[in-house]
């Protein structure tokens, strides 16, 4: 086990008292998403990284554990920061159960096919969105000359006579799949070119980190991206960048509860498709540096969304407007445009009095309709960050159970919602 000091607290469900207003400032984590690839692509180094910002979930948590089950050493400097040392790192069977929880456990292919030329890793867990294809990434790692193959449950891949540079088109983009094949061809000899890259912020911070440590990665940010290998990487300090979708979460949850919050340590550049919807709605928007202050009096107006890649709006950030559609006045749209099976979160808002029709890829919220406090279930990641939303503007209390699934990805989320004035525990 990762003895991380700020370990998160064991509770198995969130009780909310919904009406308070939320008030005050909250401090933003680092990013979950940038933090997997990072952590993974330490692997490459060889060697000592300090890893600065980590957000202390449990999705980070596990990826700790796998590093450090395969022979890496881990040391926790302060609540969020970590060394880890992957000299001796060995190549072997990833932790079945480990790899199992968490979507991120992909990025085990790329880094150790890139530092060992082989990789075996059983098919990884994450949210349940149905099915979730690894096909780009197997036609970016067979681009690099490698063998993928599946047998017992385990993914395989083997570059027998070593990796090489190459064009790598996507057919659709991936974010999974851009950063694997970033891991991969770091090290390989020659010139890799990803095609329709994905362009999120954590794939930029990811060739920032390993830039930093010595690779030679340009275009990250735009849907070409192009990497250079070099001989060796060396270790770095790198900080994280914040996580725009728990700045996202807080946004809405203010916007929704009609408060006043200063949602900080964010990059604000990162927000703009959110902050932009909620100006749509009639939420009152300021952008300082490194802060959004938003500020609502409960009164929103529904929008319709589409969600895209980045810059597109983050499906990401789906669940969190679809609750607060809930309490808008009008019709809303939300056309899900990277998961289909994203809207099981609807169903369990549906117990809290709303009224949702969804027709394949689309949802229709029917706003201003009563919300009241319920038994619901966090039945994903995102979908348990859009009951807390609702819980927190709904009339009564709420219980939310399977809170498991938050812990994922937002660090004291009960802490954080209390200290701006929810009645929450
Ligand atoms: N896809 C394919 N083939 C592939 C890979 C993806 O068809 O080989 C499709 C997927 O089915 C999906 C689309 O491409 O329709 C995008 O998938 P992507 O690979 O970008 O998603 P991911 O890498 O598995 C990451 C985040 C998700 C986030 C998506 C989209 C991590 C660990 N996960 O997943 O985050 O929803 O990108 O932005 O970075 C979350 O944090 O709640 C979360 C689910």
């Amino acid at each position: 086990m990762i003895n991380n000091p700020t370990t998160l607290q064991d509770t198995d469900k969130i009780i909310i008292k919904g009406g308070n207003r939320l008030f005050g400032s909250v401090d933003i984590s680092g990013m979950k998403n940038a933090a997997l690839p990072i952590l993974f692509a330490t692997i490459l180094t060889k060697s000592k990284c300090v890893i600065e910002n980590l957000p202390a979930v449990s999705d980070v948590t596990q990826s700790l554990e796998i590093l450090q089950e395969m022979g890496a050493i881990v040391r926790y400097l302060t609540p969020t920061t970590v060394e880890v040392d992957t000299e001796s790192f060995r190549q072997g069977l990833a932790p079945f159960d480990l790899v199992s929880k968490m979507r991120g456990s992909t990025y085990l292919l790329g880094a150790e096919l890139g530092r060992f030329g082989k990789a075996n890793v059983n098919y990884p867990g994450g949210c349940d969105f149905g099915v979730r294809p690894i096909d780009q990434h197997i036609k970016g790692f067979e681009a690099l000359g490698a063998r993928v193959w599946m047998e017992n449950g385990y993914i395989n891949a083997e570059a027998e006579h070593g990796l090489f540079g190459n064009s790598v088109y996507f057919d659709v983009t991936s974010v999974g799949a851009t950063v694997n094949v970033m891991l991969a061809s770091v090290l390989a000899e020659g010139m890799t070119i990803i095609e329709n890259a994905a362009r999120e912020p954590h794939i930029v911070d990811l060739a920032n980190f390993f830039n930093t440590c010595g690779a030679n990665i340009t275009g990250a940010g735009t849907s070409v991206i192009k990497v250079r290998g070099v001989k060796e990487l060396h270790g770095c300090t790198y900080t994280i960048i914040p996580d725009m979708i728990e700045a996202g979460t807080f946004m809405v949850a203010a916007a929704t509860t009609g408060g006043r919050v200063r949602v900080t340590n964010i990059i604000p550049k990162h927000m703009e498709t959110v902050s932009t919807k909620l100006i749509e709605m009639g939420v009152q928007i300021e952008e300082h540096d490194d802060a959004i202050t938003v500020t609502s009096d409960g009164k929103l107006k529904s929008v319709n969304i589409k969600t895209l890649p980045y810059p597109g709006f983050p499906t990401d950030m789906h669940p969190q407007f679809g609750a607060a559609l809930c309490f808008a006045e009008g019709t809303g749209i939300i056309t899900e445009g990277i998961w289909e099976s994203r809207f099981r979160y609807t169903e369990e808002l549906g117990k809290m009095g709303a009224n949702i029709i969804v027709n394949g890829k689309t949802a229709t919220y029917i706003g201003k309709h009563q919300m009241t406090g319920a038994r619901v279930k966090a039945v994903d990641l995102r979908g348990g960050a859009a009951v807390m939303i609702a819980a927190l503007a709904a009339e009564g209390v709420s219980e939310i159970t399977g809170v498991d699934v938050i812990r994922r990805g937002y660090y004291d989320v009960v802490g954080k919602l209390k200290a701006l004035g929810a009645d929450i525990q």
